[in-house]
């Protein structure tokens, strides 16, 4: 018997291609089984504020093919505070909530266990194009992300080839290197620098243009996650190291943008459509998750708890290609 007769959905933390989708999903579920569903806008700080917006059908039509999210986003630093989310919860109990889908980050869930343990069931969506939340394999955003930042580095190494010069790209991720060693193997990168490998700059930098040189290449790409340091810094010390003149391009939030691809469109549906799921059936306060292709629920709690690698093969695997020969010296 399902009980649940209105719940809240809202975007927060960083905006990624999906969130959208992971919305229209979540309303039109929610409707299939007779919940009411409520915009929250503006993240957990539309909570706080009483920013809402009333949803059907029609008003998350059109939206699926669409970036950034029109519940729009944030980070509220007022509901990390106890004060703030007793607000939040006197919103919920104003407007009637019976739960709320929360889509975003590991932050978003930090601020979901929060407003759980004050009695407001909520069911978390991972969206980031980071791709760094412990408990899924996937979140949405990542995979269309990873496509921006290719075709912005494939457009790059153009005009590199034809000035025979370095590159050296920063792409975002926090302090994780997914997005940069992903989009690294899939442009041919010189070398990849990512905040889970301790930089050897002579090895990693410095050996691997030299060796790529010999082989005969003389244009060379260096990809740099956010999380390792400044790009600008690196293409200082290539410069000092080996005396080219490198080109360093941040592609920054240009990444976060554009129309979510089929991926990101499809995962985000089907995990909206799960979380409203979860909610009908009496289940709340969990994430979904993906493992190896499968939806999960898992408890918020534990599912903070879980710690997720930048795999070591991967980082192995793009160390191989560049040479065709095997790296011996590998510490992800
Ligand atoms: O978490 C997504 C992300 O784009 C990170 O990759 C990046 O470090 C951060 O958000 C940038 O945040 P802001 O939009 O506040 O500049």
């Amino acid at each position: 018997m399902n009980t649940i007769k209105r719940i809240g959905v809202l975007t927060s933390g960083g905006d990624a291609p999906g969130m959208n989708a992971a919305v229209r999903a979540v309303v039109r579920t929610a409707l299939s089984y007779g919940i009411e569903c409520i915009g929250i806008r503006r993240g957990w700080q539309g909570l706080i504020t009483s920013d809402f917006v009333r949803l059907t059908s029609e008003s998350v039509g059109h939206i699926l093919s669409r970036g950034g999210t029109i519940l729009y986003t944030a980070r509220s630093k007022e509901f990390m505070t106890e004060e703030g989310r007793m607000k939040a919860v006197a919103t919920c109990k104003m407007l009637g909530l019976d739960g709320i889908v929360a889509i975003g980050g590991d932050g978003t869930f930090r601020g979901a266990l929060e407003l759980s343990r004050l009695g407001i069931p909520v069911v978390g969506v991972p969206a980031t194009i980071d791709n760094d939340v412990g408990c899924t394999n996937y979140t949405i955003g990542f995979d269309t992300a990873c496509n921006t930042a290719i075709e912005c580095i494939d457009k790059l190494r153009d005009t590199m080839q034809s000035h025979e010069r370095c590159s050296v790209v920063e792409v975002m991720g926090r302090n994780a290197g997914f997005l940069a060693l992903y989009v690294g193997i899939a442009v041919g990168a010189t070398a990849v620098l990512v905040p889970e490998h301790k930089l050897d700059f002579q090895h990693d930098v410095v050996e691997r243009i030299r060796e790529s040189r010999l082989a005969g290449n003389t244009h060379f790409m260096i990809v740099v996650a956010e999380g390792v340091g400044s790009a600008v810094d690196i293409g200082h010390q290539i410069h000092e190291a080996l005396g080219m003149d490198p080109r360093v391009t941040v592609l920054g939030h240009i990444q976060r943008g554009g129309a979510p691809n089929a991926r990101d469109r499809e995962t985000a549906t089907r995990m909206g459509y799960y979380a409203v799921k979860a909610f009908a059936e009496g289940r709340g306060n969990c994430i979904i998750g993906t493992q190896e292709g499968d939806l999960v629920e898992l408890p918020i709690e534990e599912a903070l708890a879980m710690k997720k690698h930048l795999q070591k093969y991967r980082y192995e695997i793009m160390e191989t290609m560049q040479f065709g020969s095997r790296v011996e010296r590998t510490t992800v």
